[in-house]
């Protein structure tokens, strides 16, 4: 009732105000008193350092109008809104401060859209917008920095949390400062996803969709979360607080380092983590990154390991509880117990370690309880499945003892956090796995291939930030998690002879490309990022990130990287027969591989591509394959090179959609060039136009025809229609043809570039037709993009020239080996 009273007085005050006041026109001031307002158009707060800015937006598409916090310099990255969930529908909205310290957001018939619901009445309020993102209410003639605030934004987040700002509890007030995800791009209103610090016994930060939980960090074990790699970075500070008062996490930029950085929560359920380069975001870490990362993903008692395979396994003494199920990779029912605990005569417990422990969802805490006090106690609890030191300072203290099924528990890729488990089991049980003692220390030796990109991304900016600040100290131990070497960039500059004219081998819009030579002997590619652009570190990053962990003898291996200072060099294994445009597209050269030979390459990339779509276990979308970017080795193998596009998927039918389209004309599938959608499925219509250059030796684009006007595929697709098909082949084939053979790829390649995504064979089907004799085929159906001849090439997109390095391409064309 007293709210209201306020409420309604205020409101009456500022219609007062209203009609005498002069707005102030375009100005910038990080200050609002109680005799002005801010109305949409006319004004906006702009912090003291410029940083940010406070006003009325429009999000993506969206006509609805919003008060809320951006960027200065990047005012589309919006951090806060007050109203998300009650728009304003007109650009009349109006910001005002009471007499009593409230803010209210009014629509042009004075209705009240939003308030501050301050409860404390402050003498002679001021709304400030602060250098950190925070706006805030507090008397005038506080210093700014005061820290007593009558009301913060900073205690009502959005999506987005920034530095300074906490993100947990106030235990004495019983304020939640969580995050919630916007609905998408154009609706900031509360979407589906929340990230809350949880604090029922250990804290840890989990993800929500709804009530179900999507994404765990694991507990806290007094140093860190388990399962998130967030200390060590370089550019921020992660500063963890549980006491009797309060409960939170919050960052900080380190000392001396002027980076941007917040962390989000996608509308899609991600925790990502932006850094500000150039005025350009950068992700560097997103979370669920691999399917481990998914909230048991492996069900109950499930172990997921990212190397293992499969990935899911159960955990010692459990077994699936539908092998059936468990056979077609499908996890969700998990594992149940080979043999029932025997309490009566006695169980005993296996030891894990390097693994998150299991979710808190049937647990009992004493935090000052012994290890062995621990074990005793859950020894005699018939129902206690496994204990574990609660925290890991001083050697370990503290009882956590779950009961009932153990959930989430992954295989960690940083395995130093001490924190092991015990995992109760009957004693008959625990004999068989003395017996097969190897098995039963897989988990404890396993694998910690440096492959994460989660913590490779972080690696990689440890060594970046190191370098470009020569400092010294902890990188010995990064390099030694770093299992891709990193090279001296004196070696390279010795390799490269100082990256002279002669050892050029390429050039793109990133960078040149030399071919080098080790003092060991070995001959090595070198992929030159331009040092004089922010442009490409995207890139550059994806691409370490991505490669690093691929291994096919179809795809380009990169043997390492250099960050020194500025530069930023990848190191690739050296492919001394160039690419394969190199041989098809010339007329001469091309009868240099006979068709046997061009059939080996064919299927040499399809497996390539099934690796990076299906094998890899990381399911990633090539984004520009194309004859170019197929090198070859000395015995004319094929490997799939380039991945600076390259895209993680979350499964493999599903498009995900990219506002900035890279890539080839000629090889870009209908729906990826018009909508920016892409999926395994665009790689596959890729793939299908080079099939159709391999066999003609055309290159899909350039195709000209006395007799009509259709580019390469539309050409396939006349003579397939008119049974002409073997018409398609380039006239060196000769006899060394199969006809059959030729038949097949021709069809198997139209198959590929159907028009709709969905007709389109997977990789899987597309290796499978070509290597089985005896595969039934469907008959294909109009390709896309056959007729689109003169299409708008200046259209918004950003596009690689194949023939020239243009600006904006990532590619290294024209290349002429590696
Ligand atoms: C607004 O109020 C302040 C005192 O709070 C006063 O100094 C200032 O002159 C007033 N401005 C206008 C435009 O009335
Ligand atoms: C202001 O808000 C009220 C209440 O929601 C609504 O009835 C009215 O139409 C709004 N006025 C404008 C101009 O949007
Ligand atoms: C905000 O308003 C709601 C009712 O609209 C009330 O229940 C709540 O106590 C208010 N909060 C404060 C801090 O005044
Ligand atoms: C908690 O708050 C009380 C009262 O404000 C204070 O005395 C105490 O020192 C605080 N505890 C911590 C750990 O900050
Ligand atoms: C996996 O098994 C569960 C339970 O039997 C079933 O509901 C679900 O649809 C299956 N998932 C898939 C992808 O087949
Ligand atoms: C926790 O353990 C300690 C030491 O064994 C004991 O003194 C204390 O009573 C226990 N607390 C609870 C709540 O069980
Ligand atoms: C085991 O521990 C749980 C949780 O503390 C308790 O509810 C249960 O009664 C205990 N059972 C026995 C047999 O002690």
């Amino acid at each position: 009732m007293l709210m209201d009273a306020i409420h309604l007085l205020s409101i009456f005050y500022a219609l007062v105000f209203l009609q005498t006041l002069s707005i102030f026109c375009g100005t910038a001031d990080d200050t609002m008193t109680s005799n002005q307002s801010i109305t949409d158009g006319d004004k906006t707060l702009v912090s003291s350092g410029q940083s940010f800015e406070l006003g009325f937006f429009a999000p993506g598409k969206s006509k609805n109008r919003y008060l809320g916090i951006w960027y200065k310099t990047t005012p589309d990255v919006v951090v806060w809104v007050a109203n998300r969930d009650n728009p304003l529908t007109d650009s009349h909205g109006q910001l005002t401060i009471t007499n009593h310290g409230n803010l209210l957001l009014l629509n042009r018939t004075g209705f009240l859209v939003w308030s501050s619901n301050t409860s404390m009445v402050t003498k002679d309020p001021v709304a400030r917008l602060l250098e950190s993102g925070n706006l805030v209410v507090q008397e005038k003639n506080r210093e700014a920095d005061s820290e007593i605030y009558a009301w913060q934004s900073f205690d009502y987040p959005t999506d987005t949390s920034l530095a300074g700002m906490k993100i947990g509890w106030d235990l004495k007030t019983g304020l939640e400062r969580y995050l919630t995800s916007w609905k998408s791009a154009d609706d900031p209103s509360t979407g589906e996803f929340t990230l809350h610090m949880d604090i029922k016994g250990m804290p840890q930060i989990v993800v929500y969709s709804g009530t179900s939980r999507t994404l765990r960090s694991g507990l806290w074990n007094g140093v860190m979360f388990t399962g998130m790699y967030v200390n060590g970075d370089p550019v921020y500070e992660s500063i963890f607080v549980f006491d009797e008062n309060e409960s939170y996490y919050m960052f900080k930029p380190k000392v001396n380092k002027d980076e941007v950085t917040r962390l989000r929560l996608s509308n899609s359920g991600n925790l990502e983590r932006l850094v500000m380069h150039n005025t350009e975001w950068t992700t560097m870490s997103s979370m669920p990154y691999e399917l481990c990362d998914r909230y048991g993903y492996c069900g109950a008692n499930g172990v997921c390991r990212i190397n293992g395979d499969p990935i899911c396994d159960c955990l010692k003494g459990f077994t699936p509880k539908s092998q059936q199920e468990w056979e077609v990779l499908n996890w969700s029912n998990g594992c149940v117990r080979k043999t029932p605990l025997d309490c009566k005569n006695g169980d005993d417990f296996v030891k894990l370690v390097g693994v998150k422990l299991p979710d808190l969802l049937e647990f009992w805490l004493n935090k000052s309880m012994s290890l062995q006090e621990c074990k005793e106690m859950c020894l005699k609890n018939c129902s206690c499945a496994a204990y574990a030191n609660s925290d890991i300072r001083e050697g370990g203290s503290g009882c956590l003892m779950w009961f009932g099924n153990l959930v989430d528990v992954r295989e960690l890729r940083v395995k130093d956090t001490e924190q092991d488990i015990y995992l109760r089991l009957p004693k008959s049980e625990l004999k068989s796995i003395n017996g097969k003692r190897k098995l039963n220390t897989i988990l404890i030796v396993s694998t910690t291939s440096c492959s994460g990109m989660f913590v490779m991304a972080l690696v990689i900016w440890c060594i970046f930030w190191r370098k470009r600040t020569n400092g010294r100290g902890q990188g010995s131990k990064i390099e030694d998690e770093l299992e891709l070497p990193l090279f001296d960039l004196a070696a390279i500059i010795s390799a490269t002879n100082n990256f002279s004219a002669e050892h050029m081998i390429g050039a793109g819009g990133f960078g040149p490309v030399f071919k080098g030579k080790l003092s060991t002997g070995q001959e090595i590619a070198v992929k030159r990022l331009s040092k004089d652009s922010g442009q490409g570190f995207k890139e550059f990053m994806n691409e370490v990130n991505l490669i690093a962990k691929l291994q096919h003898r179809n795809l380009v291996a990169l043997l390492g990287c250099c960050i020194q200072g500025e530069e930023r060099i990848l190191i690739y294994e050296y492919m001394p027969s160039k690419s394969l445009d190199y041989f098809i597209f010339d007329d001469q050269r091309i009868s240099l591989i006979g068709w046997r030979k061009r059939f080996d390459i064919v299927k040499g990339i399809a497996r390539g591509l099934l690796y990076l779509h299906r094998d890899s276990k990381l399911q990633i979308v090539h984004r520009d394959l194309k004859a170019s970017n197929i090198l070859l080795d000395i015995n004319l193998n094929p490997k799939i090179s380039d991945f600076g596009l390259a895209r993680i998927v979350e499964d493999d039918e599903k498009e995900a959609t990219t506002r900035i389209v890279i890539g080839t004309y000629g090889y870009m599938s209908p729906e990826y060039a018009i909508d920016g959608k892409f999926s395994v499925k665009s790689d596959v219509f890729s793939f299908g136009v080079l099939l159709l250059e391999i066999i003609s030796g055309k290159r899909n684009r350039k195709f000209i025809h006395p007799n009509h006007d259709h580019n390469l595929l539309g050409h396939a697709w006349l003579l397939w229609n008119e049974d002409r098909a073997l018409n398609l082949m380039d006239a060196s084939f000769g006899d060394s043809s199969d006809e059959c053979q030729l038949l097949r790829c021709i069809q198997v390649g139209l198959l590929c570039v159907q028009k709709f995504s969905h007709d389109r064979p997977t990789m899987a089907s597309v290796v499978f037709m070509l290597e089985n004799e005896g595969a039934v085929l469907p008959q294909p159906k109009e390709p896309g993009f056959f007729m689109e001849r003169s299409s708008n090439e200046e259209s918004s997109s950003k596009l690689r020239n194949e023939e020239s390095g243009s600006q904006n391409a990532v590619t290294l064309t024209k290349l002429n080996g590696r």
